[in-house]
């Protein structure tokens, strides 16, 4: 029986994996109560999908907070408006809001979050789900328990830019290395083309090294290791996931799905990605090896859905049956990749290593591809995920 309702702001292709992360929730505590998004055909299908009424449905999510007075708040759009959407909800005073991932585009724009959220007694969530994968829950274990001994380096090689898919990976290092503080980021960036993601400047490539109060460093590697090659080949690119080098073995994490034909479906839905199910049908994959193990061991684990698994703490948390400290996906810890990614850009701004706490607010990377110091060799910009885009636009700077 439902004990709280949620508002979903946004009803793209993330907005469906929370609504069926809360659905899969056992013993359904939470309700999807109502829906927002400026885009007609978005709202429509999304409230058809979930049986939302139409009169529960909302073109404008500020209309939609202050008429539905929600317990949970999903914030489900772009980037850029994470921090106003969050800052927008904490002021209606929800019990908690999750916020998707990139938590902010700078330091500044986080910290305000979370005033926001601290003076209206509102608990914070940020979604870098996949700690949450049953596996990786599992391999954290086993590494507490000395599989692989004391972690020295965690290696990331995602295809993607730091804000997008990197930071899930950063996220992950944190999670692996029992948030252990990091204390000093050094990074470089190339950006020769004018790309943007989601409507704001990002990089080509990307390499950053962090060293952590344990001593482990991070190894970042955006868009310049390895191919997409499969499993167990030379080269592979571990994606999602990481390499976890260790005093006594290895550890090694990546993703999963199963193949379209067995995602569940999206309905009529417009999906130019594909099923946005991928997400909540995704696995973690991990394996190990130490001196004992005579090759690589994988890790065992009953799947469930990590959305659900990362609702499930929401819920725990408002019924105060677990810590909102203790939660993985804290806003805390959301801070923390949101100050290593742009310790990262500021690195590569003032050619030095930074030690953290990090003190510039704004985004470094912004700063450098406004100021002219990051020229690109082949001008024209071009937006990485046009074809998410409804209708004639190509790009959501104007949203
Ligand atoms: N955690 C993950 O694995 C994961 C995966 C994909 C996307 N994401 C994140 O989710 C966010 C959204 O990405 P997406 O792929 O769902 O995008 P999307 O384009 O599929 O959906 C975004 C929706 O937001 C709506 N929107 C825009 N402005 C709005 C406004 N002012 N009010 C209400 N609705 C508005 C759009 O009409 C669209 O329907 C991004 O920040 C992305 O980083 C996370």
């Amino acid at each position: 029986m439902a004990r709280y309702r949620t508002a979903v702001i946004a009803c793209g292709t993330i907005g469906r994996v929370h609504a069926r992360g809360w659905q899969d929730v056992p013993d359904h505590p939470v309700a999807i109560g109502a829906c927002a998004d400026t885009h007609p055909d978005a709202r429509r299908e999304f409230g058809e999908f979930f049986g939302i009424g139409a009169d529960h449905r909302y073109a404008d999510y500020r209309e939609m907070l202050d008429a539905e007075r929600p317990d949970i708040v999903d914030v489900c759009s772009w980037h850029r408006q994470h921090a106003e959407m969050t800052i927008a909800a904490a002021a209606r005073k929800p019990r908690a809001i999750i916020c998707q991932k990139p938590m902010a585009l700078s330091l500044g724009e986080a910290d305000a979050m979370l005033t926001a959220c601290e003076r209206n007694g509102v608990s914070l969530f940020i979604a870098f789900q996949r700690p949450h994968h049953a596996t990786w829950l599992k391999a954290r274990e086993l590494i507490r328990s000395g599989v692989i001994g004391r972690i020295q380096q965690i290696a990331i090689d995602d295809g993607g830019n730091i804000l997008n898919t990197n930071s899930h990976n950063i996220r992950l290092a944190g999670y692996l290395l029992e948030e252990a503080r990091p204390q000093w980021v050094m990074g470089a960036v190339e950006r020769l083309t004018d790309v943007m993601e989601r409507g704001i400047p990002c990089e080509d490539r990307c390499l950053g090294v962090i060293g952590y109060e344990s001593g482990a460093t991070l190894l970042i590697q955006g868009e310049l290791a390895g191919s997409r090659a499969a499993i167990g080949e030379p080269g592979r690119r571990l994606g999602q996931g990481a390499r976890v080098i260790g005093t006594d073995g290895m550890m090694e994490f990546w993703t999963g799905r199963p193949a379209d034909k067995d995602l569940r479906s999206d309905g009529d839905m417009a999906q130019p990605e594909g099923s946005s199910a991928k997400y909540n049908d995704e696995f973690g994959v991990v394996r190990y090896m130490n001196a004992t193990t005579g090759g690589w061991v994988n890790v065992e684990a009953t799947w469930h859905d990590c959305w659900a698994h990362q609702c499930q703490q929401v819920v725990d948390v408002l019924d105060r049956k677990l810590d909102y400290d203790h939660a993985i996906s804290n806003a805390a810890h959301g801070r923390v990749v949101t100050e290593i990614m742009m310790g990262l850009f500021e690195s590569a701004r003032r050619r030095r290593r930074i030690e953290l706490p990090l003190l510039t607010k704004l985004n470094p990377l912004s700063l450098m591809v406004t100021n002219g110091d990051l020229p690109v060799e082949w001008p024209g910009a071009y937006e990485r995920r046009s074809r998410l885009v409804r209708g004639e636009g190509m790009t959501w700077h104007e949203n």
